[in-house]
């Protein structure tokens, strides 16, 4: 039988509750095991099937769980086994209704973060990666992350409670509840005390307070500052020893994209500097870009870039680039020098269009470097995990600081 009665538990209901409880257990363990495995280039490939394989279990739980939803509340409840220990059947209900709303705001919250973040471990499915209206942004993810992690700590809680309490009355009490949800025995008195087969309001008022409050929690924990255009002036202003015309950065953005699992990953620099000498009317000069690597960001996997891995910074807080600007035709130009990167020195030359209007020039420029030529990511031996190529823009503007520079 498909249906519930007021005092079992009928064939949907027992096949959404026990498949959804296997899913949600082994996703719970994929989560944990990926938590406590350090992310090094031997744990790599294995982490992303990993989070691939919890995603993809994670949607489908709620897939199942959506349907779950439409069919209970097209169902009698099942009573209460005991309706005479009030307590106890609040206390019951308000679990069920605790682990209902797990199903969903696990999965969603999980898939939002998802959503907001960019490359790494993808759903295994056809059906496209993003939610709608889910904006690519860092601060959208690190939320719903924090959803994500504190929802786990609720479902730890309320499935240990929940599984006692089946134990309890498997073990101790032989009264057929778990058999009622096992095997659709019947259990509880149709119409008996308290035996009403609609969910009473104060378990699921219970579960509905708990989970906002879950749920607005990460809004209160305080944003991380990104300076998302560089903030140039964060760092001491390293000064050229040149005859030539200096210039003064306004404003600027320093972006690296690598990629990760065959997908791009962008990320910036909040902290670096760059001093220019630059004369127009030879098109010849030097630049200086002092870059703090501690100020990267790079969506997911920032930790792990700033690890010792990769950018070291830890050992290396502080990468260097210095060159011989020289005009190759009209904007175009490039700059001849050495990048010095967790302590590595190695030729690098910077193509890139520079625009002047009176005393304010334009620059950007794109380079793509070899991590291998550094070094860097040695244990990443092929491409599989981390492309060997980082492709680097620079996007600035920058007044010639002998004239005063027009304000409009
Ligand atoms: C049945 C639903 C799900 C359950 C029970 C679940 C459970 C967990 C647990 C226990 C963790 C480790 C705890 C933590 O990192 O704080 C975790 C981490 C994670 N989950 Fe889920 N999850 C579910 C669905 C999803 C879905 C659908 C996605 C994405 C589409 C997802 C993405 C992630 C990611 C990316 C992490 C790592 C978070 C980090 O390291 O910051 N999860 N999940
Ligand atoms: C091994 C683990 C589990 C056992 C032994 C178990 C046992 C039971 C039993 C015996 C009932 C019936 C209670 C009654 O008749 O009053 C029940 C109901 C329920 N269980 Fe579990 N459960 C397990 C895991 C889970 C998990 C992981 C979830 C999380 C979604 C869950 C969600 C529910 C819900 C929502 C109900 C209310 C009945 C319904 O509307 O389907 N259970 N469970």
């Amino acid at each position: 039988m498909l249906s519930n009665t007021a005092t079992r538990y009928g064939a949907a209901a027992r096949f959404f509750h026990w498949s959804i409880a296997l899913l949600i257990l082994a996703d719970i363990a994929l989560g944990l095991i990926g938590e406590n495995t350090p992310r090094t280039a031997d744990t790599a490939a294995r982490l992303q099937t990993l989070y691939s394989v919890h995603k993809t279990i994670g949607v489908v739980v709620l897939g199942l769980a959506v349907l779950r939803f439409v069919w209970a509340f097209t169902q009698p409840k099942p009573v209460p086994v005991h309706p005479e220990r009030k307590a106890e059947t609040v206390l019951a209900e308000a679990i069920h209704w605790m682990l209902y709303g797990a199903i969903l705001i696990m999965p969603l919250s999980g898939w939002v973060m998802h959503s907001a973040e960019t490359g790494f471990a993808p759903i295994l499915w056809p059906f496209g990666q993003n939610l709608p209206f889910v904006p690519k942004s860092e601060d959208v993810a690190h939320m719903a992350g924090a959803v994500h992690g504190l929802s786990a700590w609720v479902i730890y809680l309320t499935v240990a409670l929940h599984i006692l309490g089946a134990l309890k009355h498997a073990v101790i009490e032989k009264d057929g509840v778990l058999s009622r949800m096992l095997r659709g025995t019947e259990a509880g008195v149709a119409g008996g005390v308290g035996g009403e087969s609609h969910a009473s309001a104060l378990p699921v008022g219970l579960a509905a307070v708990l989970w906002l409050a879950v749920v607005v929690f990460p809004f209160a924990l305080p944003v991380k500052d990104h300076a998302e255009t560089a903030a140039v002036t964060q760092m001491e202003q390293v000064e050229l020893a040149s005859e030539l015309p200096t210039w003064t950065v306004e404003q600027g953005n320093l972006t690296i994209t690598v990629t990760q699992m065959g997908a791009p990953v962008e990320g910036s620099f909040a902290n670096w500097n760059v001093a220019i000498a630059y004369d127009e009317d030879t098109g010849t000069g030097e630049v200086t870009v002092t870059i703090d690597t501690t100020s990267l960001s790079l969506g997911t996997v920032t930790q792990q870039a700033q690890g010792p891995e990769f950018f070291n910074t830890e050992a290396y807080s502080t990468a260097i680039f210095t060159g011989d600007i020289s005009r190759i035709d009209g904007a175009s130009h490039e700059a001849v020098g050495t990048l010095t990167l967790i302590g590595k020195t190695v030729p690098v030359t910077l193509s890139f269009d520079l625009t002047l209007e009176g005393a304010r020039a334009t620059m950007s420029g794109t380079t793509t470097l070899d991590r291998r030529e550094f070094e860097m990511g040695a244990g990443y031996e092929d491409e599989g995990t981390v492309g060997f190529g980082v492709e680097v823009t620079t996007e600035l503007t920058a007044a010639r600081q002998d004239v005063e520079s027009d304000p409009s």
